[in-house]
């Protein structure tokens, strides 16, 4: 009997395990660590059984301990744990389910506990902070004692990613780029752009049909759609340059996630290999500058202007290829989030489609920004998260040293002080209202992507209202896509020529 408890008492403390190994999306998206964590769990499973059979006098020395580290747990999980010592309430219980399975987590949490609370994102013990302006202010009062959590790809670039760089190389490669991801610089692309999107809605339109009326989940075809869109305005390549294809594959093969399981060397290899590609469409505009001819107008091409050895700067080009890769996740998941809030609320669409009243015109472009400045307050502004390098205090609580802190901004966008009716989908809020959504940053680390974002969201949405019909086909539950919760699976959409129906 003796045994039986102290085996139950050992398996018991192995339960973050169980726990991490229970989360859906963990085991999807991070099928090498739940591998991982699944073998070490075994033979700690094996090892407990052994010392029962063969070794009983070791249980008696390691249950105890294993007792003392689950009370521990439990006696830290409590929400008024640290609360003397300055700490905000909220459980630090190990790997909560709850950010993985609730869509609305985060703000249940703050309802709970209010505006600032702490938790344990997996095991990382984690303040929180509703909506971006009170994080802001946090963000900005210790800008010197607080650091970007870092992603594994960002050592593979010299000087490495804006978001994570030292302060004076941040100024440096921050301004080179502002200078590059201009309204002017972007807006000579746009004729062009709207071809690319145009062919890219037909090749959906095509695969589409094929589902012989089952619907299409938009979210492959879309990033589909934006490499071709990231290819032309970062780089004024086209779908049929014959580099392409191998331009996607090499970047679809490099794994952003922080925790990456893909051998270093791999993404290394793949990472020199884009940037050769890049460096020879370099080579290529700085002849046609040389001959006194105009390139393709793009953002290498407004580098390459600006500064004639920009290409041979691998910070640059690495900066290029990051810059490719998290603005088309973003794209791609405001799109879907796009189409989602517009089936669910069809109207908007049937607005949109006759304010282009068969034409490109100022009204349709204002309707198209204000609906996705819509989505993005109620669904892809997501979070800002930084880890404090320093005890800090701020107001009346503490953040202490190697904590994250993670500012809710989507969550803050659902106060009904800042914006009536918070869960209804309503464009026209920007109308009458002067309460802006805080959507992309609140800091020197804020969005360069900004005007970028606003061309081509623009473009795809008139596009879509002038030359195509789209409808929801089916429905289901959301998604979590680490980082971000998308419209799920069985949210398929059916999408046509207007000329086809
Ligand atoms: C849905 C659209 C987008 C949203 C909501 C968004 C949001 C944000 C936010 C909130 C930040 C600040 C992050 C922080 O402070 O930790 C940021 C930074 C950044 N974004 Fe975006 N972004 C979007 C699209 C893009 C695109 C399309 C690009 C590139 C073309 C881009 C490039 C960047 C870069 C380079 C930074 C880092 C800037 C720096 O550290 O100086 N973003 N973005």
């Amino acid at each position: 009997m003796r045994t039986v408890i102290e085996v139950t008492v050992l398996v018991a403390l192995a339960w973050p395990a169980f726990r991490f190994l229970s989360l859906g999306p963990i085991r999807t998206f991070y099928r090498g660590m739940a591998i991982l964590v699944a073998i070490m769990l075994a033979l700690y499973l094996l090892v407990i059984l052994l010392a029962a059979a063969f070794l009983p006098a070791v249980l008696s020395v390691l249950a105890p301990v294993a007792l003392a580290g689950l009370l521990l747990e439990r006696w830290r999980a409590r929400p008024s744990y640290g609360r003397d010592a300055g700490l905000p309430p909220g459980s630090l219980g190990l790997f909560p389910r709850g950010p993985w399975v609730s869509h609305e987590f985060y703000l249940e949490q703050a309802a709970k506990h209010g505006p600032v609370f702490k938790m344990s994102f997996l095991h990382k013990p984690m303040i929180c902070i509703l909506g971006a302006r009170l994080g802001g202010e946090f963000i900005r009062a210790h800008s010197d004692q607080l650091v970007k959590p870092g992603v594994r790809l960002n050592q593979f670039i010299p000087r490495g990613f804006l978001r994570y760089m030292k302060p004076a190389d941040h100024q440096t490669y921050r301004r080179i780029f502002q200078s590059a991801l201009t309204t002017e610089t972007l807006r000579e692309n746009e004729t062009a752009l709207r071809e690319i999107i145009r062919e890219a809605l037909g090749r959906m339109a095509e695969e589409s049909a094929a589902t012989q009326g089952e619907g299409l989940q938009p979210r492959e075809p879309l990033r589909r759609m934006l490499a071709s869109v990231f290819a032309w305005l970062m780089l004024g390549m086209r779908t049929d340059d014959p580099a392409f294809p191998g331009l996607i594959a090499l970047l679809d093969s490099l794994d952003l996630r922080a925790a990456s399981f893909v051998p270093g060397h791999e993404d290394r290899r793949a990472l020199a290999e884009i940037e050769r590609i890049i460096q020879e469409r370099g080579a290529g505009i700085r002849e046609r500058l040389a001959r006194g001819e105009s390139p393709a107008p793009s953002i290498l091409a407004r580098l390459i202007r600006d500064n004639e050895a920009a290409c041979e700067d691998e910070t640059i080009l690495g900066n290029l290829v990051y810059m490719f890769l998290i603005g088309r996740v973003d794209l791609t998941g405001l799109f879907s989030w796009t189409l989602k809030l517009l089936a669910d609320n069809p109207e908007w669409m049937t607005r949109l489609e006759s304010a282009t009243g068969g034409g490109e015109n100022a009204k349709a472009h204002d309707l198209a920004a204000r609906i996705v400045r819509e989505t993005l307050r109620m669904e892809q502004s997501e979070y800002i998260n930084r880890r404090a390098i320093a005890d800090i205090r701020h107001q009346d609580f503490l953040v202490p040293k190697g904590w994250v802190i993670r500012v809710l901004v989507r969550e803050g966008h659902r106060d009904p002080a800042l914006f009536p009716e918070p869960d209804r989908f309503n464009p026209d809020r920007y109308l009458a209202e002067h309460q802006d959504p805080q959507l992309f940053g609140v800091d020197v680390h804020s969005c360069i992507g900004v005007s970028f974002t606003d061309l081509v969201t623009r473009a795809v949405l008139t596009e879509m209202a002038l030359g195509f019909r789209w409808e929801r086909v089916s429905d289901g539950p959301l998604q979590f896509i680490p980082p971000h919760w998308q419209p799920g699976t069985d949210f398929r959409i059916r999408i046509a020529p207007r000329d086809a129906r």
